[in-house]
């Protein structure tokens, strides 16, 4: 078991545990597992749009939290919005909120290309809001729908300060098995995730209009696999290679673990009506599903089998979301961004060097769910 000592902030923003992700066009860049799992939910919101009620005055408002570079996050909204402009006159407005720390300079440029809406209608607005997701960021009732995607897998806060055994709270995959998390820092884990999904639904009541929709999508875990399995252990391998020669304390890999944690559908929807966290009779419950999308680079590596494009589209797509972590965690020095590198390069080597090693899939739980009027 892990020492108990107060975690030291991962994050200047309260109620966040990450930065963001790599930014610069990276995240746009290597996310289109992240946008696949988008995809196949949005007919879902498609759906939700059309169903929406939407009489009254002002704008209706679209808000995406955990928007990150916003490529996916565009595309995303880009659905709801084409069925609601057929649908009103009112202007519609979109949200994209991430952390202010989020790289949001790609977002920007992105959103009103040549003078224009990028959603394709001049009725349509944009804005951007920097805060945390797990509070309330937009004024009561003025949001008539909420979505985020593969974002609320990053916990709210560190609930133990070490995970000596391994990087990530779910623990490694049954394949590599090359660490260890005990049961209790296990559970610390699952019950944060848990407060955390009653804390985004009590944020998002206060701003959902009632009868608003809110689809709430994130990577997860079914009872053959997990999201973590083969990235983290990838990383956590070549972590300890810097940890054996010495570039790496002890202590500073104990203290050092993704924030994140992969839920199940259970795990995603029970505190939805759980009466001991506070958010039950916020929401109905219209839809929920486990599911499983075919990974991009998996896919063109069975096709083309070229073994560098493979290792070097695996490492790019999990250090889009590790880095800014993973270089918090080490020492701030003039070695930093070196041994961030190296790290990744490391992850690239043994990753060619024994593929079946690191078997990665990529799972999904999502949830549409409707404001009740309580
Ligand atoms: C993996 S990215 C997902 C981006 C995008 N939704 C997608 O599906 O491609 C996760 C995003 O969640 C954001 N995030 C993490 N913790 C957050 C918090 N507490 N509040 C708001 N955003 C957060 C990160 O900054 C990051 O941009």
């Amino acid at each position: 078991m892990s020492a108990q000592k107060t975690p030291a902030p991962a994050s200047p923003v309260t109620h966040a545990t990450t930065t963001g992700m790599t930014g610069g066009g990276f995240y746009n860049q290597n996310s289109t597992p992240q946008w696949d799992a988008t995809a196949a939910v949005l007919e879902h919101l498609e759906a939700a749009a059309d169903a929406l009620p939407i009489d009254g005055n002002g704008p209706v408002c679209l808000a995406d939290f955990g928007c990150s570079e916003g490529r996916n996050s565009i595309a995303a909204l880009s659905k709801p919005v084409t069925r609601l402009v057929r649908r009103t006159d009112r202007p519609i407005q979109t949200i994209h909120s991430d952390l202010p720390t989020n790289d949001f300079s790609s977002l920007l440029r992105s959103l009103r290309p040549e003078g224009h809406s990028v959603f394709g209608h001049p009725n349509v607005y944009s804005s951007v809001v920097g805060g945390s997701m797990y509070d309330q960021l937009l004024p009561d009732r003025s949001l008539h729908i909420a979505t985020t995607f593969n974002a609320i897998g990053f916990l709210s806060r560190k609930p133990i300060a070490t995970l000596p055994g391994y990087i990530f709270p779910n623990g490694p995959s049954a394949v590599r098995n090359n660490g260890f998390v005990s049961e209790q820092d296990q559970a610390a884990f699952s019950k944060l995730a848990r407060q955390d999904i009653a804390t985004f639904l009590k944020a998002r009541a206060r701003e959902l209009v009632p009868g608003g929709k809110l689809l709430l999508q994130v990577f997860g875990a079914n009872e053959t696999a997990s999201t973590c399995d083969g990235i983290y252990d990838l990383l956590n391998d070549a972590v300890l290679c810097f940890v054996e020669d010495g570039s790496i304390s002890q202590d500073v890999y104990e203290a050092y673990f993704q924030p994140v944690y992969m839920r199940t559908l259970e795990e995603l929807t029970g505190p939805v009506n759980d009466p001991a966290l506070g958010a039950a009779g916020l929401f109905q419950i219209d839809y929920a599903i486990s599911y499983e999308i075919p990974v991009s680079f998996n896919q063109r590596f069975s096709a083309v089998g070229d073994l560098d494009a493979y290792a070097r589209d695996y490492v790019n797509f999990f250090r889009a979301f590790t880095e800014a972590v993973l270089r918090n965690a080490l020492p701030a020095n003039d070695q930093r961004d070196t041994l961030v590198e190296q790290i990744y390069e490391k992850a690239i080597q043994l990753l060619k060097a024994s593929p079946d090693l690191y078997p990665f899939r990529y799972i999904a739980v999502a949830a549409l769910m409707t404001r009740t009027r309580n």
